[in-house]
C-alpha cells in the first residue's frame, strides 16, 4: 500500500495523555520496568493477578525446545470457571456481562449469575451428547448470546472449539470439520444481516451431506433457532438447541484441566490454499486476554461498557468478546449485524442506547463511515465513550484523527492495537493515559512482549529504517501450533530467523523514536477489511471452475476496505467465445463466494489471454498489482515474454 506508507512517513501529530486520564488509569509507566526488569515474573503476577487456577503454577516458562513452549505448566484451571463462576462466587453475579442487540432491534441484557447457569446446562448437553475433553466442537452461528454459550460450554468440558465465521461457505465449513476430525457442530437456523434472515443450516447440511463429501466424523448437530427460517432436519443427527437446554440439570462442576490444555483451533487463511488451525491453549492465553484487555483498554469493570464490533468467528471476537472481557468481569454489549441496518448509524445508535464506553472496531468500518459523513454520527450522543480502539489493519493517520474528533470527541485516546490470530492477544500498542499518540503508528509492544524489525538476515534495523516484524522472545498467549501440521508450523514462523524467533508475516518501520509503524503483509497474504485472505486459496477457487485455465490474484490498495480482490483469469479455449467477459466475471464472482464464502469475492474479475510469468513460470503478482491499481507498470525485464503486460494492458 505505498499511498498509505506515504501518509504515514510525514505523519507529525501527537497527542499527549490526558491528566485526568492518567490520573485514574489503570496502567502505568512502571509496567515497562517492572517488565524489562524480570520478565517471566511479570507475567507470572500477571498470571496469578488475573487468572484464578484450581492449582498454582510454580513453573512459568519451559521453552527448552524451541518453538514448543509451555507457560505455567504445572498449574490446572477451567477457563470458563474464570470466565463465569468466579464472578458470580465473588458477588458480581447481577452485573450485566452481555448486552445483546439483535438487528432487527430485539435484545436482551444477560447477567453474570444467568451465564453462568446457561453454560452450565450447555456444558451438561454437550457431555450428554458424549463430547469428552479434547473433542473437537464446531461452531457455526451468528452474534447471538448463545454462541458465546456454546464456546465457553465446550471449554468448560475441556473440549476444543473451532468456530467457523457465519460468512463461510460449505465447503469451508467441511474442510473445518475434517481438518479437525470434529464431533459435534452447534448451529443456528439463520441470523439477521443486512436487514434480512440469512441462513446458515443448509451450508451445513452442504457441508455434511454424504454423497457429495462422503461421510463426516460430525455424529451431532444442535441448532438454535434465531432466524425462524425453516430448515431441513436430518433424523439421528440433528437436534433443537432448546429442546435440549430445558432436560439439561442447573449444576455442572467445573473441571480443571493443565494450563497447556487445547482451548480452541482457529483457520487462518496462510500463504498457500489450505488455512492454518492455529491451536491456542489455556492457562497462558487466559493470562495474555485478561492482561491486554485490562490494560490497553483501561478496564475499570465497574463502571464501563465495553463494546468490541468483532465477530465470534475472528480472533477479536474469541479475545476480546468472549475470554478477555469475561475473566476480567466486564459489561459489554454484542451486536448481531452490520453497522448500517436498518439505518446509517446503527452502531452509533447501539453507543448511545447502552452508554458504551470503550469502542473497538476495524479501520476499515470508520473509513466507510467517514465516507457517509460526520453528520450522521454527529446526530446520536456518544459521550459516554472515553476510550476507542482500532485492530486488523494500519489505520492511515486520517481516519485516526476523524476517529478521535468525531467519535471520540476530540479527547479520548485511540489505542491502535496490532496483532494476530497467531498471537492470541495484543502485542503492539499505545498504553492509554501512559503514551503519547502518534496517529498512524501501533507504536510500542506490550510492557512483557519483546518484538523487533530486521532486516533479511535477522539483524535488527536502526531509527528511522523499515524491516521485517519478529517476536524475540515467547509470550504466554503465543500460538502452540497449526493443528495436525507441526512442519508447517515450524517453517512458516520459526524457521527464517531461527527456532526462537517468531517471524509475524508483517513488514514494519521503526521511526526516530524507535515507535513501530506497520506497513502491511510482506507475503501473498491479502487484508480485505481487517481479515485475512489468502491468493492461493482463492486462486484455487477460481481454477476449481470448469470454465477457468489459469488464475492470478493480488491485493490491490482499496480505499475503504484497505485492500481488495483482484483476479486475473484465462478462460479455457473452449469457453473464450462462448461467454462475453462479464458474464464470466460474475459466474466466477459467485464461484468464490459459494467455494470460500462472500469475503473473498474479487471485487474486479479480469479476463486475460496470458499472465506474466518469470522464465522459471512464476507468477510476478507485482506487475498485476501495479495494473490493479492503475499505476504505471514496473520492471518487466525478467518476464518470460515481455509483451505480456501490454496484451494485459489493453486486453
Ligand atoms: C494481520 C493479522 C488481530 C486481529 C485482527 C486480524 C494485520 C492487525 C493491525 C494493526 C497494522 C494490523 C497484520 C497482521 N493487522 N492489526 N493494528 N496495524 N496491521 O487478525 O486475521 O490474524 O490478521 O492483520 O497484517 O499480520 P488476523
Amino acid at each position: 500500500m505505498p499511498d498509505n506508507i506515504d501518509n504515514l512517513l510525514t505523519e507529525t501529530r501527537r497527542f499527549a495523555p490526558d491528566a485526568e486520564f492518567t490520573a485514574s488509569a489503570v496502567a502505568d509507566a512502571g509496567l515497562y520496568e517492572r517488565a524489562r526488569a524480570d520478565r517471566l515474573g511479570f507475567w507470572a503476577d500477571q498470571a496469578r493477578g488475573l487468572v484464578s487456577w484450581e492449582k498454582p503454577f510454580t513453573e512459568v516458562l519451559d521453552w527448552s525446545n524451541p518453538p514448543f513452549a509451555k507457560w505455567f505448566a504445572d498449574g490446572t484451571l477451567n477457563v470458563a470457571y474464570n470466565c463465569l463462576d468466579r464472578h458470580v462466587e465473588a458477588g458480581r453475579g447481577d452485573r450485566v456481562a452481555l448486552h445483546w442487540e439483535g438487528e432487527p432491534g430485539d435484545s436482551r441484557s444477560i447477567t453474570y449469575a444467568e451465564l453462568t447457569a446457561e453454560v452450565k446446562k450447555a456444558a451438561n448437553m454437550l457431555e450428554g451428547l458424549g463430547v469428552r475433553d479434547g473433542d473437537r466442537v464446531v461452531i457455526y452461528m451468528p452474534l447471538i448470546p448463545e454462541a458465546i454459550v456454546a464456546m465457553l460450554a465446550v471449554a468448560r468440558v475441556g473440549a476444543i472449539h473451532s468456530v467457523v465465521f457465519g460468512g463461510f461457505s460449505a465447503e469451508s465449513i467441511r474442510s473445518r470439520v475434517d481438518d479437525a476430525g470434529a464431533k459435534v457442530l452447534i448451529t443456528a437456523d439463520g441470523g439477521w444481516r443486512k436487514g434480512v434472515v440469512s441462513p446458515l443450516k443448509p451450508a451445513v447440511d452442504e457441508a455434511l451431506d454424504a454423497t457429495v463429501h462422503g461421510p463426516s466424523t460430525v455424529e451431532k448437530v444442535v441448532v438454535v433457532k434465531r432466524g425462524g427460517n425453516d430448515v431441513a432436519f436430518t433424523s439421528g443427527r440433528d437436534l433443537w438447541w432448546d429442546d435440549l437446554m430445558q432436560e439439561q440439570a442447573a449444576e455442572h462442576t467445573a473441571q480443571a484441566f493443565e494450563a497447556e490444555h487445547p482451548l480452541f483451533i482457529l483457520y487462518t487463511s496462510g500463504t498457500t490454499g489450505k488455512p492454518k488451525g492455529i491451536l491456542h491453549t489455556s492457562g497462558g492465553y487466559l493470562t495474555g486476554a485478561a492482561y491486554t484487555h485490562r490494560n490497553v483498554f483501561d478496564l475499570h469493570p465497574e463502571t464501563d461498557v465495553y463494546w468490541s464490533t468483532a465477530d465470534i468467528g475472528w480472533i477479536t471476537g474469541h479475545t476480546y468478546v468472549v475470554y478477555g472481557p469475561l475473566a476480567n468481569g466486564a459489561t459489554q454489549v454484542i451486536y448481531e449485524g452490520t453497522p448500517d441496518s436498518p439505518v446509517p448509524g446503527r452502531w452509533w445508535d447501539v453507543i448511545e442506547k447502552y452508554g458504551v464506553t470503550i469502542f473497538y472496531a476495524a479501520p476499515t468500518a470508520i473509513r466507510a463511515a467517514m465516507k457517509t459523513g460526520r453528520q450522521i454520527p454527529a446526530s446520536r450522543d456518544l459521550s459516554s465513550l472515553r476510550l476507542l480502539g482500532s485492530v486488523g489493519e494500519p489505520i492511515n493517520p486520517e481516519a485516526w484523527v476523524w476517529y478521535r474528533d468525531v467519535i471520540g470527541a476530540g479527547a479520548t485516546p485511540i489505542v491502535d492495537t496490532w496483532w494476530q490470530t497467531e498471537t492470541g492477544s495484543i502485542m503492539i500498542s499505545a498504553l492509554p493515559g501512559v503514551t503519547t499518540l502518534k496517529p498512524g503508528s501501533a507504536q510500542v509492544p506490550l510492557p512483557g512482549v519483546a518484538v523487533d524489525v530486521v532486516d533479511d538476515h535477522g539483524v535488527p534495523v536502526g531509527d528511522g529504517e523499515g524491516g521485517l516484524l519478529v517476536i524475540t522472545e515467547p509470550w504466554p498467549s503465543m500460538l502452540r501450533g497449526i493443528w495436525g501440521d507441526t512442519e508447517r508450523f515450524v517453517d512458516t514462523y520459526w524457521s527464517k530467523f531461527g527456532r526462537s524467533v517468531y517471524f509475524a508475516g508483517d513488514g514494519a518501520r521503526k521511526d526516530d523514536d524507535g515507535d513501530i509503524w506497520l506497513l502491511g503483509r510482506v507475503d501473498d497474504v491479502m487484508n480485505v477489511s481487517g481479515h485475512r485472505l489468502s491468493t492461493a486459496e482463492i486462486e484455487s477457487a477460481l481454477v476449481s471452475h470448469p470454465i477457468v485455465a489459469e488464475a492470478a490474484v493480488v491485493g490491490a490498495a482499496d480505499e475503504t476496505t484497505g485492500q481488495s480482490v483482484v483476479a486475473f483469469v484465462i478462460l479455457r479455449a473452449s469457453q473464450a467465445d462462448t461467454m462475453t467477459p462479464e458474464e464470466a466475471a460474475a459466474a466466477l464472482r459467485n464461484h468464490v463466494a459459494h467455494e470460500i464464502g462472500a469475503i473473498a469475492k474479487p471485487r474486479t474479475v479480469m479476463i486475460v489471454q496470458e499472465l506474466p510469468k518469470t522464465r522459471s513460470g512464476k507468477i510476478m503478482r507485482r506487475l498485476l498489482r501495479d495494473v490493479a491499481e492503475g499505476r504505471e507498470i514496473g520492471d518487466t525485464t525478467t518476464l518470460a515474454d515481455t509483451t505480456v503486460m501490454q496484451a494485459i494492458r489493453v486486453g
